[in-house]
C-alpha cells in the first residue's frame, strides 16, 4: 500500500511514528512560515502542517495546494500546542508534521463546497458529481451504514439457513402492478424481455425445486414516476420460505429487524411487533400504514352528528358517508387564517371542508357553531377526549376521503406541534388485508397485493359465494370484498417497509382468483402458464416477503420524509433521470433500425 495508516486512526499513542498517509486536502491555511492542511480519507480527518525548514521544493508544493488536491504525505505524529488541540476530530489531538509529500493528483475548482454537513447545492448539482458528493462524511456514513445492512442481512439469514440465489434480470413479463422496462432484443425482432420488477416468480420456482429457504438481495424495476419513497430501480430484501404458516414469516421478520437494528443501529427493540387488522388501522388512522409513534387517532363521530342541523354532515352520512375528527392538543386558540390554512390543506386530499370545535377555558368556539347546540358540542369534546385548549378537526365524507384527508392532516399536525418523538422505531404488522381491491374504472376487482396471495382458509366460502352473489361487484357488501388475504405488510414510523404473502401453491384456488380479477385462463396460461404449470409438480406450501432495503436504509439513517433517494449510491432524480451520466439519453436510429423499432421524434426536435 502506498500508506501505512488512515488519517482518522492516529492518537496520542501513534506520537512519535513516521506515518505515510493519502488522502484529500480538505481546507488548507497558509501562514508565513507554515501551512496547515487538513487530511481526509474515508476513516476521517488529520492536521498535517509544513514547516518552512521543510525542504524548500516540498514546502513550496505543499503552498500550491488546493481543496481536494489528491495527496501522499510521510511525517512525524506529533501531540499538538496545548490549546490548539481540536475536540471536534477524533484525531484531534495530534498532528502530522510533514517530512516528505507528494501531490498525487490536482483538482479543478470544485462545483459546491464538500466540507460541514449541509451543502447548499442543488440535489441535481450534488448528484451530477455524486463522487464528490461521497466525499461528503453524511453520504460516506450512508454507504458505511448501507454496506453494514447488506451484510448483517446475510450474516443472518445465513445463519437461519438461508441460502442466496440469484435470479434471472432478463425475464418474462410479470403481474405486479407496475409498468415495466422493456429490453427489445436483436436477434429475436419483435421480442423482448422485460426487468423483473421483483423475483416474485422465480423465487416461487425455487421453493418448487426445494431450495426452502431462499434470500436475495435483488434489484427490482419499475417504470413508475419517481416520488420521496420510490425510485425505478431499487433493491429488496427477498426472502421466501416452504412448509410454513403466516406466523413463521412474521417471527422470522421480526428478528431478522431485531438483528439489523442491534448491529447496525445499536438499538433494542421489543419483540413480537404489535400487529393490526388492515379494518382497525384504517378505522383508527385512516392508513394502512400508519405512524403511531404519537397520537391524534381518528374518533368516529358520526352516530353523535347524525340529529344535527347541519346538512353538510346529515347529507355526507345519508349518502353513505361517515364523520371522523382528531383532536389537536393545545391549538384551540388557532386564528381563522390558521383554521382557513387547514382547510385548504385537507382539501388537497379530496375533503370539501374543515369544521372545528375549539374547547376553551371557558367558552366554545366552532366554525360551524350555529348548527349545533352546547350540548352536542359537549358531546363531541367529550367523545374527542378533549381538554381545555384543545381543537377538534372533523371531516365528513365518504370513508376514503375522511380516510386519507384525516391521515395527512394527523401527520401534519403532529409534525407542526412537534409530537413525534425521533429516536422511537414503532414496527407493527398488518394483517387481514383485503384479498381482493374493487376498481371503479376496471368495473371490477383486483388482487390487492398480486394474485398469488393464498386466500385466508376462513374466507374460501365466500370466495365460492361471490359467483352467485347478487349485489353489484362495486358493493362494499360483495362477498369477494370481504375475503382476507394471508397476507402482511411491515409497518415502521409510516413507511410501508415491506410486503409478503402466504401463496396460493393449488391450482384449483389459484383458477378462482384469476377468474374474480377477470383475468382470462388463456391470458393468466399465456403469462405465467410456466409457473402455473409447475406447482402441478407437488408445489410445497410456502410464502416469504420482501422488505424495500431502500427504505430500511432510509428510516436506520433517519432521512427526513424517508427520501431514498439520499440512501441510494447512484439515484435517479425526481424526473427519473441520470444527472450523472446524463441517462436516459438518445439511441442511435441505427440501434432502433437493428432492434426493429423506429424511433420516436424527440421533443426538441
Ligand atoms: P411490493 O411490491 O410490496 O412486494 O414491494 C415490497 C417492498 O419493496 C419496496 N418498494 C420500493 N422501494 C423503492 N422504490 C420502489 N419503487 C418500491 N416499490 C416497492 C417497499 C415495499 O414494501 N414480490 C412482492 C413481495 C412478496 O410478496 O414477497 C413485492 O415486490 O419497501
Ligand atoms: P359551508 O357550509 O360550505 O360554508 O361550510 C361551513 C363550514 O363547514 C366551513 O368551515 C367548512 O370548512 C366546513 N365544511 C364544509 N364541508 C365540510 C365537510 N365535508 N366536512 C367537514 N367540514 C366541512
Amino acid at each position: 500500500m502506498q500508506r501505512t495508516h488512515h488519517c482518522g486512526e492516529l492518537r496520542p499513542e501513534h506520537i512519535g511514528q513516521t506515518v505515510t498517509l493519502c488522502g484529500w486536502a480538505g481546507t488548507v491555511r497558509d501562514q508565513s512560515h507554515q501551512t496547515f492542511i487538513d487530511l481526509r480519507d474515508r476513516s476521517g480527518i488529520v492536521q498535517i502542517v509544513a514547516d518552512s525548514d521543510l525542504d524548500a521544493g516540498v514546502f513550496e508544493s505543499l503552498r500550491g495546494v488546493k481543496s481536494e488536491f489528491c495527496l501522499q504525505i510521510t511525517g512525524e505524529v506529533v501531540r499538538r500546542l496545548p490549546g490548539k488541540e481540536n475536540p471536534k476530530l477524533a484525531s484531534g489531538e495530534v498532528e502530522i508534521r510533514i517530512e516528505n509529500a507528494i501531490v498525487l493528483n490536482t483538482s479543478k475548482p470544485l462545483p459546491f463546497e464538500l466540507s460541514g454537513t449541509g451543502v447548499a447545492a442543488s440535489e441535481e448539482v450534488r448528484l451530477q458529481y455524486r463522487y464528490l458528493d461521497m466525499r461528503r462524511t453524511p453520504v460516506r456514513d450512508i454507504l458505511e451504514m448501507r454496506y453494514k445492512l447488506a451484510r448483517e442481512t446475510r450474516r443472518f439469514l445465513d445463519s437461519e439457513g438461508f441460502w442466496e440465489v440469484e435470479t434471472p434480470l432478463l425475464w418474462k413479463s410479470t403481474p405486479e402492478g407496475a409498468r415495466e422496462y422493456v429490453v427489445p432484443v436483436r436477434t429475436h425482432p419483435g421480442k423482448g424481455f422485460v426487468l423483473p420488477q421483483s423475483p416474485q416468480i422465480c423465487k416461487q420456482l425455487l421453493m418448487v425445486g426445494g431450495v426452502e429457504k431462499y434470500f436475495q438481495i435483488a434489484k427490482c424495476f419499475r417504470d413508475e414516476s419517481s416520488r420521496a419513497d420510490r425510485q425505478p430501480e431499487f433493491t429488496q430484501i427477498d426472502i421466501e420460505m416452504s412448509f410454513v404458516g403466516q406466523d413463521d414469516v412474521l417471527d422470522l421478520t421480526e428478528r431478522l429487524f431485531a438483528h439489523l437494528m442491534r448491529e447496525v443501529k445499536g438499538q433494542e427493540i421489543e419483540l413480537p411487533f404489535p400487529r393490526l387488522t388492515y379494518a382497525e388501522s384504517m378505522r383508527r388512522y385512516g392508513s394502512d400504514k400508519p405512524d403511531t409513534r404519537f397520537g391524534l387517532e381518528l374518533v368516529e363521530l358520526t352516530d353523535l352528528v347524525v340529529d344535527s342541523g347541519f346538512k353538510v354532515f346529515t347529507n355526507a352520512i345519508a349518502n353513505g358517508g361517515e364523520v371522523k375528527a382528531i383532536c389537536a392538543p393545545g391549538v384551540a386558540a388557532y386564528s381563522r387564517k390558521e383554521v382557513d390554512d387547514l382547510t385548504e390543506f385537507v382539501k388537497r386530499f379530496g375533503a370539501r371542508g374543515l369544521a372545528t370545535f375549539a374547547l376553551g377555558e371557558s367558552e366554545i368556539k366552532s366554525n360551524v357553531a350555529k348548527f349545533f347546540t352546547e350540548n352536542q358540542m359537549r358531546a363531541i369534546f367529550e367523545r374527542m377526549d378533549a381538554k381545555p385548549g384543545d381543537l377538534v378537526l372533523v371531516v365528513a365524507d365518504k370513508p376514503s376521503v375522511v380516510a386519507q384527508s384525516l391521515d395527512f392532516l394527523r401527520r401534519e399536525m403532529a409534525r407542526r406541534l412537534n409530537l413525534i418523538p425521533q429516536d422511537k422505531f414503532n414496527f407493527l404488522w398488518i394483517v387481514d388485508t383485503p384479498m381482493f381491491e374493487y376498481d371503479a374504472e376496471k368495473g371490477g376487482f383486483d388482487a390487492t397485493h398480486h394474485p398469488f396471495c393464498l386466500p385466508n382458509p376462513e374466507d374460501m366460502a365466500l370466495m365460492q359465494e361471490g359467483f352467485s352473489s347478487n349485489l353489484s361487484l362495486g358493493d362494499v357488501l360483495h362477498p369477494w370484498a370481504q375475503v382476507r388475504a394471508w397476507l402482511y405488510d411491515l409497518v415502521l414510523n409510516g413507511f410501508e417497509l415491506a410486503s409478503g404473502s402466504i401463496r396460493c401453491h393449488r391450482r384449483d384456488i389459484q383458477s378462482q382468483i384469476f377468474q374474480i380479477i377477470g383475468l382470462p385462463e388463456e391470458v393468466a396460461q399465456e403469462r405465467f402458464g410456466f409457473m402455473l404449470d409447475a406447482f402441478e409438480y407437488g408445489a410445497p406450501p410456502h410464502g416469504g416477503i420482501a422488505p424495500g432495503f431502500d427504505r430500511v436504509m432510509a428510516l436506520f439513517a433517519g432521512i427526513p420524509d424517508g427520501n431514498i433517494r439520499e440512501i441510494i449510491p447512484f439515484p435517479k432524480t425526481s424526473g427519473g433521470q441520470d444527472p450523472l451520466s446524463g441517462a436516459p439519453t438518445a439511441i442511435p436510429a441505427d440501434r432502433w433500425t437493428e432492434l426493429g423499432l423506429a424511433p420516436l421524434p424527440s421533443e426538441e426536435e
